[in-house]
């Protein structure tokens, strides 16, 4: 694991690096809207989808200069679910990244504001030419963003997630939620570095394959750990699933099934990688961290 440590503190500094150059300061009566920006984008997280962004590319050998671009406005997407996904009218929930929710901090209008701006933010660096040179793949990029954000992608499964509430869904159904609110973001970051990279076929089908297991595998862990794991490790309050009624993994299957179907995803998602050999060992490492971590 520690080839795997190094490499996301690694990633997490640059990541972090380009982010804090990104979202802008303002001295000016807007200045609350990019503090709350600033705020609940800097305070940490695991950098998971930038990683993937980061690590699909460089499989192709795309130049970082191409591919941060891409890894910060995931991370901004993914930023706005969670800021959005606090607010009282969704999960209400106080504690985020080990810091008070954004609409604590701040309130709930900037909360909306801050959401709204890092999600337009994040269009606004993917389509810029400094994402890549070729003006096909920074559509080809926003559309494919799009997708992952919209409808048909991460709010679609959240609103898949409100419905989720004291009613009964089946294994399937809670599949196609997920899926939606958690796996098209994954998805979208490991597709990313094969259309940077202009390549298609099997190598794509491949880090889609890759994706979709992952994906799964992340939300069954973080159903797992929102049962088992502690607040001060996780710096989000923990049994909110249970406490809902929430339709999930654990409550369909169990913790012991949730916990197989998790590994047997991780196994499928590392046979897929197989065309790819050793250049995808970092992405098999964080395939098995993402159902061994703790937070
Ligand atoms: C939490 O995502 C929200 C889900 C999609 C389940 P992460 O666990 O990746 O959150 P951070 O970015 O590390 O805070
Ligand atoms: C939120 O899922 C996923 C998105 C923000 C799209 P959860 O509600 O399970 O995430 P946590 O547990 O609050 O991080
Ligand atoms: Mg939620
Ligand atoms: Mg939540
Ligand atoms: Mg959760």
């Amino acid at each position: 694991m520690s080839r795997l440590k190094e490499a996301l503190r690694v990633s997490t500094e640059k990541v972090n690096a380009a982010l804090d150059g990104y979202i802008p300061h303002s001295t000016d009566t807007d200045r609350r809207l990019f503090d709350a920006m600033r705020y609940s984008t800097l305070a940490g997280g695991k950098r998971l989808r930038p990683f993937l962004v980061l690590n699909s590319a460089a499989l192709f050998d795309v130049p970082l200069d191409w591919s941060m671009s891409s890894a910060a406005a995931i991370e901004m997407v993914h930023t706005y679910s969670l800021v959005h996904d606090d607010l009282p009218a969704m999960d209400d929930d106080d504690l985020r990244r080990g810091q008070p929710t954004c609409h604590k901090k701040f309130d709930e209008a900037t909360a909306i504001l801050a959401g709204d701006s890092l999600l337009t933010l994040a269009f606004e660096l993917i389509a810029a030419p400094d994402g890549h040179p070729e003006p096909a793949v920074r559509a080809e990029m926003t559309h494919r963003l799009a997708t992952a954000a919209g409808g048909r992608g991460m709010a679609g499964g959240q609103m898949m997630d409100l419905a989720a509430e004291d009613s009964a869904l089946d294994l399937d159904a809670v599949i196609r939620l997920q899926r939606g609110k958690t796996g098209a973001l994954f998805r979208f970051s490991c597709e990313a570095g094969a259309i940077l990279a202009q390549r298609g076929g099997a190598e794509r089908d491949a880090l889609t394959r890759y994706a979709d297991h992952v994906g799964l595998a992340f939300q069954i862990t973080d159903d797992l750990l929102d049962l088992e794991g502690t607040e001060a490790d996780l710096g989000k309050a923990v049994g909110k699933d249970a406490a809902a009624g929430k339709a999930t993994f654990v409550d369909l299957l169990g913790l012991e099934e949730a916990r197989r179907r998790a590994g047997q995803l991780v196994d499928d998602a590392i046979a897929v990688l197989q065309p790819f050999g050793d250049k995808a060992d970092l992405l098999r490492d964080v395939a098995r961290y993402i159902v061994a971590r703790k937070n």
